[in-house]
């Protein structure tokens, strides 16, 4: 059963409903021969207020478990609630030891938190991040739905590192001694494009919101080893701006949905000092229905002009072919008071499955992709066309190490993925989202370790 919500059920005090409630004890308090308990079952930011005897408390302390039976009334004059739990009935189910147990009705720092992953979801603001993921995640749902995206579910384990980073994780498997598992080294997923572009070329409009992992060393408050990504490749497509406008619709959409619902209305109220900020950042996805687009050769340009202006200094340096570093995209999100679309990369910092931005020149020194930077959190989605043309994708592979010289493509991991270029291929293209980067972004919780209920990193992998 659910909590009932203050005011919204229970009828008048006249005709008291009885309802049964289950949850969990945050606090309970004597006053002479009444207790109140304050009672969640996560569902709501605030919890409820049940009233009961000394000797129906018998035993209960912050996080027992319980069934309680009773009025839902009026409070009376004074009270903090509209409506309370009158109980008429007890049911201890777990009691929780006071001296031993970890979480505590006092500040408790995010890293002590994060030493307790198997509990820190019962705090009201973890309840709701759960929360929130779920109702985003059908949001999206429906939201390609209408599209006529389809859902897939591409593998986890694959014989390829999509992004030629480096950082795959390699699946061992442990019988002793025995011969590998899979005959040759399998990895988890880095990303799941190249199996939806195969998927692309069955079903023109795929998606999927699927764990992705990397084994990357960066122990910052913006990367986990594993991940969630929303990922969509569209068929028959020439441009990005087919892409570039389903997103702008996707992250509207989402925030749209957020901010009209209960949910979004507790996350405020959960959100204490940085509300008016979560406010103002979802006010500011709503506002502006297309968002700020440059080339990657002209936000060089705008980055060395801020320079040269003695507006800012960067620890990286900045010429034309460098990777931008996060100082650089989150400059120039703040710039732009919003989101930015970075397009056209040089194609020598970029993976080798992008198309050419100039397709007609052999040499275009870009690719047709983009990076849409947002404030605070930098880099949160990556997409590009693809090279759907046979002989320049070997090309790349070549040039990237993936087929030998001699194009032999037959000790190539990636030779289905080339073959989909033999036999009818469609211009086409995609992108993905790091999905718990939009939830810090929407949350303003600046450290992703704290918007996953059991982040992994480097040297970390708690429970
Ligand atoms: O930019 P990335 O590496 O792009 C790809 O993997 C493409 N194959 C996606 C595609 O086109 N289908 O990753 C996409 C997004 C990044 O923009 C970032 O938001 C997120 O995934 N991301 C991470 N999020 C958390 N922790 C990490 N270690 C992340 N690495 C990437
Ligand atoms: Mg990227």
């Amino acid at each position: 059963a659910r909590v009932p919500r203050h005011g919204q059920q229970g009828g008048s005090s006249n005709t008291p409903e009885s309802v049964t409630i289950h949850g969990w004890i945050k606090s309970i308090r004597k006053m002479g021969r009444i207790c109140f308990a304050h009672i969640t079952d996560g569902s709501t930011a605030t919890p409820l207020q049940a009233v009961l005897t000394k000797t129906q408390a018998a035993g209960l302390s912050t996080g027992s478990s319980v069934r309680v039976i009773g009025n839902w009334v009026e409070s009376g004059a004074g009270s903090a609630q509209k409506h309370e739990l009158r109980a008429e009935e007890v049911h201890l189910m777990g009691a929780a030891d006071p001296n031993t147990y970890p979480l505590q009705k006092k500040y408790q720092s995010p890293e002590f938190l994060r030493s307790l992953p198997h509990l820190r979801s019962r705090i009201p603001g973890n309840s709701a991040i759960l929360q929130l993921r779920s109702l985003i995640s059908s949001n999206l749902t429906s939201f390609f739905a209408k599209k006529e995206f389809v859902q897939c579910y591409p593998p986890i384990i694959t014989s390829s590192d999509c992004e030629g980073a480096g950082e795959v994780f390699t699946v061992a498997s442990n019988e002793k001694g025995q011969e590998q598992f899979f005959k040759s080294p399998k990895y988890l997923t880095v990303s799941t494009q190249l199996h939806l572009e195969a998927l692309a070329a069955a079903l023109p409009r795929v998606w999927t919101l699927s764990p992705t992992f990397r084994a990357e060393r960066s122990d910052t408050y913006r990367h986990l080893s594993e991940f969630y990504m929303l990922e969509a490749e569209v068929s028959f497509i020439e441009t990005l701006d087919p892409l570039i406008g389903l997103i702008e619709d996707m992250i509207r959409g989402i925030v749209s949905e957020l901010s009209t619902s209960r949910l979004g209305q507790e996350l405020l109220e959960l959100s204490g000092e940085e509300r008016a900020q979560v406010e103002a950042r979802w006010e500011g996805l709503l506002r502006s229905t297309r968002w700020k687009r440059l080339t990657y050769s002209s936000a060089i340009e705008v980055l060395q002009k801020e320079v040269q202006d003695g507006k800012a200094t960067f620890q990286y340096p900045l010429e034309w072919g460098v990777s931008l570093q996060s100082e650089h995209e989150k400059y120039l999100a703040a710039l732009f008071d919003g989101p930015v679309f970075v397009t056209d990369y040089p194609k020598q910092i970029k993976p080798f499955y992008m198309l050419p931005s100039a397709t007609a020149s052999p040499d275009s020194p870009t690719v047709a992709c983009f990076d849409l930077l947002f404030p605070t959190v930098g880099e949160l989605i990556g997409g590009s066309l693809r090279e759907h043309r046979y002989d320049e994708l070997l090309e790349n592979m070549k040039t990237h190490g993936l087929v030998p010289t001699d194009g032999n493509m037959d000790e190539a991991g990636l030779k289905w993925y080339a073959e989909l270029r033999k036999w009818g291929t469609v211009p086409h293209g995609g992108f993905g989202m790091g999905f718990d980067r939009l939830l810090c972004y929407l949350t303003a919780i600046e450290n992703i370790r704290e918007v996953v209920a059991f982040p992994r990193w480097v040297g970390r992998c708690d429970a």
